[in-house]
């Protein structure tokens, strides 16, 4: 049945990519279309594993707990052609500038699922609580609610800001072990936000863009870059 639910994806995002962008793409895929049913002939096989280790889906952490975020609110639109999407409102006035910024707070303290899965994550508030159990919340009231989701139990409602549709594959772990910065796909969050604001679109595009000519990727792979560079660029490194 998967398998099956998947070859049938595969097949309609063929041909509405041939539709839209002309014979060129489905010319160059109708060859690696057979490859990928019947020979065993893979190009991940000659591409070495980056110098940051192995494929997520081998890592004993991975799959990590599930994501925490509630789903999407009507409307919002977490991906798509519009660049600085319209800041969303969360359930407590967080601000990146003051603990990112300010207080210099490293990301990975908080969005520890970064380095080692496919998603950043969104911290517990327990995490919160590590410095805010010290903190008065006397004449506060973004830390008194912060206190009462505590005590509640009840895990902080936080919108997301961020969404790919399922159909695409992306690892926040392959990202950043090899060398990509939070804010080369996040902007400066630690400057210019309170809670956070998507800035780029996350379409197919963006990422293209930037696989063609990253720097990393000559670092990294070395005399292998330019196979890289194919596999990057191949549908199925996305879309599996
Ligand atoms: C490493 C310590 C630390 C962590 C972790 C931390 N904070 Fe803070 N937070 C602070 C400090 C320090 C202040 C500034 C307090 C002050 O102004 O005296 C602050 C201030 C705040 C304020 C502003 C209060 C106000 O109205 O002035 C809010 C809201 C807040 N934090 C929410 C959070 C949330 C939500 C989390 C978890 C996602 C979190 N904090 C995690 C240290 C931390
Ligand atoms: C190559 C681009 C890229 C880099 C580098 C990157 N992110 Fe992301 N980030 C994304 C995309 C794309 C999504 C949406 C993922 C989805 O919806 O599946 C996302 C989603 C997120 C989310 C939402 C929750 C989640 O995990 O899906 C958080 C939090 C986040 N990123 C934080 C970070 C932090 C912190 C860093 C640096 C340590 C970082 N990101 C590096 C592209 C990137
Ligand atoms: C003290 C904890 C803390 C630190 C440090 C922190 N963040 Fe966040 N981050 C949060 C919280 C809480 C949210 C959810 C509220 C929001 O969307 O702003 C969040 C949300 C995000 C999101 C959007 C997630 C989504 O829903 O798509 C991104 C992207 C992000 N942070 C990036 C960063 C980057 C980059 C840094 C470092 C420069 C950083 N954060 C540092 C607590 C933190
Ligand atoms: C700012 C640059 C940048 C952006 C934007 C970007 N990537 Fe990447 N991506 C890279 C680099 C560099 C690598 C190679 C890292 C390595 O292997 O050392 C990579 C690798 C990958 C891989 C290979 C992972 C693996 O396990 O082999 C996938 C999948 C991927 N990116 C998906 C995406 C998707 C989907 C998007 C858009 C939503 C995206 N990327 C946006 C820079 C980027
Ligand atoms: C680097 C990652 C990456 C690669 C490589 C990639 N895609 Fe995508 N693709 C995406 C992302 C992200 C989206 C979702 C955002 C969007 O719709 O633009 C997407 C969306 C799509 C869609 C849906 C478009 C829509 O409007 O809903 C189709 C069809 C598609 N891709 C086909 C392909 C084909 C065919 C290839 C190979 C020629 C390919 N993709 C290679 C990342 C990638």
């Amino acid at each position: 049945m998967r398998s099956q639910a998947r070859t049938m994806l595969f097949f309609t995002m063929l041909i509405s990519a041939a539709l839209t962008l002309g014979w060129v793409v489905s010319d160059s895929h109708a060859e690696d279309q057979p490859a990928e049913e019947s020979s065993s002939f893979d190009l991940r096989e000659f591409i070495p594993a980056g110098p940051s280790g192995a494929d997520p889906s081998k890592d004993e952490l991975f799959p990590l707990q599930p994501y925490e975020l509630i789903p999407k609110l009507e409307g919002q639109v977490a991906y798509g052609s519009v660049e600085n999407a319209p800041l969303l409102e969360q359930p407590i006035a967080y601000s990146h500038k003051l603990h990112a910024g300010e207080l210099q707070i490293n990301c990975e303290y908080c969005h520890s699922g970064a380095r080692r899965s496919i998603h950043a994550g969104v911290p517990e508030t327990n995490t919160c609580m590590n410095c805010h159990k010290n903190i008065s919340t006397k004449d506060r009231p973004e830390l008194e609610k912060l206190v009462e989701y505590y005590e509640s139990g009840k895990p902080i409602p936080w919108q997301k800001v961020h969404d790919l549709p399922d159909f695409v594959y992306f690892s926040h772990k392959r990202h950043v072990r090899g060398g990509v910065s939070c804010q080369e796909c996040h902007g400066e969050v630690q400057e210019t936000m309170t809670v956070a604001q998507r800035v780029n679109t996350l379409e197919m595009g963006w990422c293209l863009d930037c696989h063609r000519d990253h720097p990393k990727v000559d670092e990294n792979y070395g005399a292998s870059a330019e196979l890289r560079r194919a596999e990057l660029k191949d549908c199925l490194t996305c879309h599996k």
